[in-house]
C-alpha cells in the first residue's frame, strides 16, 4: 500500500474540460487519493428525489482511468436550500433561539428526523450506484461533524434530549439526584419540563449542562451511525471514516473512534504561531492513540494560507513538508490537503489550493509535487509501522467539559495543562500516547494525568491498579474533585486515589485572575498574566514558579518533595511521592514552570525507566518502525534515520 496522497477533490466547481487536466495532474503530483464530493448534495439531488449522478459517475471514471483512487463522500454535511425550504424545522437553533439559515453549510439540526430521513435516502442512492466502482477505496461519512453546529436548541432537540435523559435515567427522581435539583429550585416533576440548557439569567445546572454536551455529541454520532449502517450494508468491505477535527472540544472522540475504520483528522495550525507545531504534534499523538496506535490519515491540512483568520500568513517555503513528516512520523499513512484545486469562486476562493490561482509554475505547486514524490519512495518503509510509546497521558472530554463550566474554583482551560505536560515531554524526546483512565495501561512505563477533574470510581480504581501493579503515576492539581454527576468527591476529593497518593486535598488556592487560551497557557512566570506561586525543592532544582494554582495538600503517607513558599501556603506540599503497591505515586499540586517541569520530568522518566534525550525547542525526533525522523522546524529539514544507519 502506498502513503496516501492527495486531497479534496471538488469538480463540481470546474467545467468539465477541467477534469482531464486534473488527472494529469494529479499524476504528475503522486496523487492517489481523491476526496470527491463532500459538498455535492445540491448538485446530486437537485429536486427531492431526482438524483443526478452521471457526472459523478464521469469523475470517478476520469479519476479511475489515471490510477487516483477515491474516498467517496456521502455529500450530507449542506443540505440542498429546497430542503430547509419544504421543511424549515430541520434548521439549527442556537442557545439563545437564533435560526441559523442556509446560505453557508451545514445549517441542519442533528436531532431532526427530517435532516436524518433525507440524509440516509441520499447515503443510499449513492451506496448503491458507487458499492461496485472499481475506483472506491474508502467512504468519508459527512464532514467534521459539529464544526459549526455542535449542538442546536431547537424544539426537536429538546424532544430528543428528553428521550435521552428518560433512557439514561430511568425516573424523574432519579434525574433530579444527578442534577442537584434541589439547588436553586429546580426540582422537575416531569421529564416533559425539562429544556436544553437554552440561555438562562445566569449558572446553569452544571449536571444539565453536561449532559447537553454528552447528548449533543452522542446526536452528531447518531447522525454518523444512521450513515454507517447503510453503507455497511450495501457497500460491504469497504472501510468507512469520518474526519475529525483535532482537540476538538464538543465531540468525544474515544466515543467515535470504535466506530470508524480509520481515524481521519483535519489540521489547520498556525504558521503564524510559535506555538502550533507542538500543539500540532499533540494533535498527532491523539489521532494515533484513539485507535490504539493504528495509523491514520491527515485528511486535510492546508498547501499554504487558510483564509479564516484575521490574518492568514502562507506557510514559509519546506513548511509544509516539514509538518507533513510530522504527521507521518507520528503515525499519518496519508497526507492530504484541502483542496486539490483552489477555487475561483465561493466563501473558500482564498484558502490555498494544490493547485493555486497561479497554476503550476508557482512554489506552491512545486512543493506539493515535489512532497508527492518523496511520499511515494517512502510508503514501503512507512505504511503499517507503529510508533513505540512508553509514556501515556490521560485526557477526558468530560473533564474538559466540566472544568471550562463557569462557576468554577478558577478558570483554567484543560487544554493548557495537557499541553503543557505534552510540550514538556515533546522536549526530552518522549513521544505519548493519549489513553482514557481505565484503558489497559500495563504496556506504560509512566501515565501522567493531568487534572482529571471529572472521574468514576471505576476509572479511579484503574488508575489506582496500575500505580499499584509496578506502575508510575503522576497525577496532577484538580484531579478526582467530581464524579460522574458533578456531584463533589467529599472528604478530600480524589476518591481512591487518596490512598494511590497517600494524601487528600484541603483547599485549593488558585492565584487570582484568569489565564488565556492554549498558546498563552504555558507562559513563562515572566509573562504571566497571573501571579505565580513560588514553591520550592531538589527535584525541581530548587525555587520555582507554579502557574496559577495551587492547593493545601494534607499528606497521609506520601512523602513531601517539594513545599509551597507563598505566604498562608509556606510548607505545604506541592509535590508528593507515594509508594504504593510495587509501584509509585507522584502528586502535583500546581503547574510547574517548564524549567521545574522538566527537572521533575527527568526524575520521573528515569525511576520510570524511559529514556530521555534533550530535544532542543523547533526540532522533533521520534522513532516510527525502524525509522527515525529528524525535524528542525527552523530550517524546515528533515532527516530519516534508518535502523543500522
Ligand atoms: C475544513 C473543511 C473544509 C474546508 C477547510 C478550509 O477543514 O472540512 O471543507 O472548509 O476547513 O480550511
Amino acid at each position: 500500500m502506498p502513503i496516501w496522497y492527495g486531497g479534496d477533490y471538488n469538480p463540481e466547481q470546474w467545467p468539465e474540460e477541467v477534469w482531464q487536466e486534473d488527472v494529469q495532474l494529479m499524476q504528475r503530483a503522486g496523487v492517489n487519493l481523491a476526496t470527491v464530493g463532500v459538498f455535492s448534495w445540491a448538485k446530486l439531488e437537485p429536486r427531492p428525489g431526482e438524483y443526478d449522478f452521471e457526472w459523478l459517475d464521469r469523475v470517478l471514471d476520469g479519476l479511475h482511468a489515471g490510477g487516483v483512487r477515491v474516498d467517496l463522500a456521502t455529500a450530507t454535511a449542506s443540505p440542498p436550500p429546497w430542503l430547509s425550504k419544504l421543511h424549515p424545522e430541520m434548521l439549527p437553533v442556537t442557545q439563545d433561539g437564533t435560526t441559523l439559515w442556509p446560505g453557508g453549510r451545514q445549517h441542519y439540526c442533528p436531532s431532526s428526523p427530517v435532516y436524518r430521513e433525507h440524509a440516509a435516502r441520499l447515503v443510499t442512492a449513492l451506496a448503491e450506484r458507487y458499492a461496485q466502482h472499481p475506483a472506491l477505496e474508502l467512504w468519508h461519512v459527512n464532514n467534521e461533524y459539529g464544526c459549526h453546529v455542535p449542538r442546536c436548541y431547537c424544539d426537536v432537540s429538546a424532544e430528543a434530549f428528553r428521550r435521552w435523559l428518560e433512557e439514561k435515567y430511568g425516573t424523574v427522581e432519579e434525574l433530579n439526584r444527578a442534577w442537584g435539583t434541589a439547588f436553586w429550585s429546580q426540582r422537575y416533576d416531569s421529564f416533559d419540563e425539562i429544556l436544553p440548557p437554552r440561555s438562562a439569567p445566569t449558572f446553569q445546572n452544571p449536571t444539565q449542562v453536561i449532559d447537553f454536551d454528552r447528548f449533543s455529541s452522542g446526536e452528531l454520532l447518531e447522525c454518523y451511525r444512521s450513515e454507517v449502517a447503510i453503507l455497511r450494508r450495501v457497500s460491504p468491505g469497504v472501510p468507512i471514516t469520518t474526519n475529525f477535527m483535532g482537540f476538538f472540544k464538543p465531540v468525544d472522540y474515544w466515543a467515535w473512534a470504535p466506530e470508524v475504520d480509520v481515524i481521519a483528522d483535519d489540521s489547520y495550525p498556525d504558521p503564524a504561531d510559535p506555538d502550533a507545531i507542538e500543539f500540532a504534534a499533540m494533535s498527532r499523538d491523539l489521532m494515533r492513540s484513539l485507535r490504539g496506535g493504528q495509523p491514520w490519515i491527515l485528511m486535510e491540512q492546508a498547501p499554504s494560507a487558510v483564509n479564516w483568520r484575521q490574518r492568514n500568513k502562507p506557510k514559509a517555503a519546506g513548511q509544509m513538508r516539514a509538518w507533513s513528516y510530522q504527521a507521518v512520523a507520528r503515525g499519518a499513512d496519508g497526507i492530504l490537503y484541502f483542496q486539490w484545486r483552489q477555487s475561483a469562486a465561493g466563501a473558500e476562493k482564498f484558502h490555498s489550493g494544490m493547485v493555486p490561482h497561479g497554476g503550476t509554475d508557482t512554489r506552491v505547486w512545486r512543493e506539493i509535487e515535489a512532497l508527492g514524490g518523496e511520499l511515494k519512495e517512502l510508503s514501503d518503509e512507512v505504511v503499517g509501522t507503529r510508533v513505540p510509546a512508553r509514556v501515556a497521558m490521560v485526557f477526558d472530554w468530560d473533564s474538559w467539559w466540566a472544568i471550562e463550566q463557569p462557576a468554577s474554583p478558577t478558570a483554567v482551560p484543560y487544554l493548557s495543562g495537557v499541553f503543557a505536560w505534552h510540550r514538556s515531554l515533546q522536549a526530552l524526546g518522549v513521544v505519548v500516547d493519549f489513553v482514557q483512565p481505565q484503558s489497559d495501561l500495563s504496556a506504560y512505563g509512566l501515565v501522567l494525568v493531568p487534572s482529571l477533574f471529572v472521574a468514576t470510581d471505576a476509572q479511579l480504581e484503574s488508575l489506582h491498579e496500575y500505580a499499584s501493579s509496578g506502575g508510575r503515576l503522576l497525577v496532577t492539581h484538580q484531579t478526582a474533585i467530581l464524579d460522574e454527576d458533578l456531584h463533589v468527591r467529599l472528604g478530600g476529593y480524589l476518591g481512591r486515589l487518596q490512598e494511590t497518593l497517600g494524601l487528600w486535598i484541603e483547599e485549593f488556592s488558585p492565584s487570582a485572575g484568569a489565564i488565556g487560551p492554549y498558546a498563552g497557557a504555558d507562559v513563562t512566570p515572566e509573562a504571566a498574566t497571573v501571579p505565580n506561586v513560588p514553591f520550592e525543592g531538589d527535584i525541581v532544582g530548587g525555587r520555582a514558579e507554579g502557574l496559577h494554582w495551587a492547593e493545601v495538600v494534607r499528606p497521609r503517607e506520601a512523602a513531601v518533595l517539594a513545599r509551597f513558599a507563598e505566604p498562608g501556603l509556606e510548607g505545604s506540599p506541592a509535590v508528593t511521592r507515594n509508594e504504593t503497591g510495587s509501584g509509585a505515586a507522584w502528586y502535583v499540586a500546581t503547574l510547574p514552570e517548564p524549567a521545574a517541569r522538566a527537572a521533575l520530568l527527568r526524575t520521573v522518566l528515569e525511576e520510570a525507566g524511559v529514556e530521555t534525550e534533550e530535544v532542543p525547542k523547533g526540532q522533533e525526533r521520534v522513532r516510527r518502525g525502524a525509522l527515525t525522523f529528524r525535524i528542525d522546524h527552523g530550517d524546515q529539514s528533515v532527516t530519516i534515520d534508518r535502523d543500522g544507519d
